[in-house]
């Protein structure tokens, strides 16, 4: 084997290392972004202006949900106490819950930039996105990085028995 060869089988054996390296740290990050958010309860934070008290939402694998026939959903009103947010799966669609002490709101939980699951931040008050750095308000509003539109907030109806969230 002359030297040409050494060098190109070497070159050769490197590149199928590197793609597998890749392959390796592609997959772990799907996979770290596919089972970090769906379902999950979030450490509770204000809403702009609100008082909340903080801690862990209620334990165990997410509430009860109900699909009502008008498209709108239905979860027990102690299962987003005042103080906690969640994200739901309502239907396909993930939608952030935020129970302050002026009532509970829901949004949209899919960043309008490329779709990753944003996420509550009680520290700073923000929705934001772990893929490329996007943070929306406490209203839904884009306030840095690239998501091109706010995210969708979703009419709310509460009562003391129960939280019911209408999708259209
Ligand atoms: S997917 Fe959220 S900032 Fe890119």
């Amino acid at each position: 084997m002359d030297h040409e060869q050494t060098r190109r089988s070497f070159l050769g054996k490197s590149l199928t290392i590197l793609a597998g390296a890749g392959a390796v740290v592609t997959g772990w990050a799907a996979f770290r972004f596919v089972f970090s958010g769906q379902g999950a309860k979030h450490r509770g934070g204000p809403l702009a202006g609100e008082a909340f008290s903080r801690g862990d939402g209620p334990g165990g694998s997410g509430p009860a949900l109900t699909a009502n026939p008008d498209g709108s959903f239905s979860l027990a009103a102690d299962a987003v106490p005042q103080g906690f947010s969640m994200i739901l799966a309502l239907g396909a669609v993930p939608v952030m819950v935020l129970h302050g002490d002026r009532g509970v709101r829901a949004f949209a939980a899919t960043c309008t930039h490329l779709g990753c699951l944003v996420r509550w931040n009680p520290d700073t008050n923000l929705f934001e996105c772990p893929c490329h750095g996007g943070k929306y308000d406490a209203a839904g509003r884009v306030i840095a990085g690239p998501p091109p539109m706010d995210l969708a907030e979703y009419k709310v109806e509460a009562t003391d028995q129960e939280i019911r969230i209408l999708m259209a």
